[in-house]
């Protein structure tokens, strides 16, 4: 029997190091191999594999084409040898979860559609603190502003990516932020309307009012109008980056769900403090967001992190996917308690209910 060699841990390293060298080669590697069905040949086929030949014939693709990924695929861990002479492949465990794991996928396309051209762009993004890498859309300060005018691929996938944490977490919020059953509900950068609809659906007394920019309110009022909901949930536009705006006050509750994370600390600081100044002594201010220091898993922290550098380079330049504990610091400042939080909602959120520091609990 051949020992396994002894452990290396300069080899290892070396390994890593390679692994991010050609990561970018891997990561299209890995697309092409999912979306031109290579994954779904070697899936179908099952223990048994697929020679190359049989591959280029399931797919279509030429002969050259099919080994090549094949054989790159062995390096990037998708696929394996099987048969006597190795000459067949089959999917491994990870190439499974490229082809059929929905956030994976949700992940991959996020990355290639919204992502991959303009990060190219950090080096001047982290230089000037500006989303420099949108550039290849077109010029607008934020993606904010862009996304009504990205192409439609892009904006599918931006949406795909946006949605895929938040739907995983509004039904687990909604009991929570309905308990106290709140009249009127404020949607601080309630994008699509997507939390508003489910709101208004969830408590059929509830208006909800949506602040956002223009675009994202027409966007919203189509989806509103496709629900009947025309009557309880309306739209006010504003630009959360202009600090003398003051936000509309009465609301039993105030609720931002992945926004923070589209600001600066400093922004974060000012938008709190106008928050603030909107609550009556009864008002909850809800804080829905995926903080990297909550997680229970190192996949969740990694897709944090991984998805931190698009708000530097695509999104504003200057906000990043926060801790807990940053967060925190900001609703203290902005003169707010956190009198509740939740943990491990949906696919990686936390809750948090704020009160005025000023008002007892
Ligand atoms: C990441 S999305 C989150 C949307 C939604 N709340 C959710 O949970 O899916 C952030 C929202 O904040 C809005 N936003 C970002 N910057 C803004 C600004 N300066 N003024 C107004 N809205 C802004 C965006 O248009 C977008 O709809």
């Amino acid at each position: 029997m051949k020992n396994d060699p002894a452990p290396n841990p300069t080899l290892d390293a070396m390994l890593a190091a390679q692994r991010i060298a050609f990561a970018p080669v891997m990561f299209q590697v890995a697309r092409v191999m999912r979306n031109r069905g290579v994954l779904k040949a070697l899936q179908r086929a099952g223990r048994s594999g697929r020679t190359p030949a049989e591959v280029a014939q399931d797919t279509g693709l030429s002969a050259y084409a099919a080994k090549t990924l094949l054989e790159a695929s062995l390096s990037f861990g998708l696929v394996e040898c099987a048969g006597a002479r190795g000459e067949r492949y089959t999917i491994t465990r990870v190439g499974l979860i490229v082809e059929n794991d929905r956030m994976t996928r949700i992940n991959m396309d996020f990355i290639h559609d919204v992502c991959y051209e303009g990060m190219r762009h950090l080096d001047e993004a982290i230089d000037e603190g500006k989303p420099a890498g949108l550039k290849v859309f077109g010029e607008w300060p934020t993606v904010y502003e862009a996304l009504p005018a990205l192409p439609p691929q892009v904006r599918e996938s931006w949406f795909a990516f946006d949605h895929l944490y938040s739907d995983s977490a509004f039904p687990e919020a909604l009991p929570a932020v309905f308990e106290r059953r709140p009249r009127t509900l404020l949607d601080i950068g309630g994008n699509t309307g997507r939390w508003a609809i489910q709101c208004c659906t969830h408590d059929p007394d509830v208006r909800v009012t949506l602040l956002d920019l223009p675009g994202q309110l027409e966007d919203a009022r189509v989806n509103v109008e496709q629900h009947g909901l025309l009557g309880r949930i309306m739209g006010t536009p504003i630009d959360f980056l202009d600090h003398g705006q003051a936000f509309p006050t009465g609301f039993d509750a105030i609720w931002m769900s992945q926004f923070l994370v589209c600001f600066s600390e400093a922004d974060i600081v000012q938008i709190l403090r106008r928050a603030r100044a909107a609550m009556g002594d009864g008002t909850a201010l809800w804080i829905l967001d995926t903080f990297w220091d909550r997680q229970a898993n190192e996949v969740a922290v990694h897709c944090l992190h991984g998805s931190s550098l698009y708000f530097t380079c695509l999104a504003n330049g200057n906000s990043r996917m926060y801790s807990a504990a940053d967060i925190k610091r900001c609703i203290d400042e902005a003169g707010l308690t956190i009198d509740a939080e939740i943990d491990n909602l949906g696919l990686a959120h936390t809750l948090l209910r704020c009160r005025r520091r000023d008002v007892g609990g």
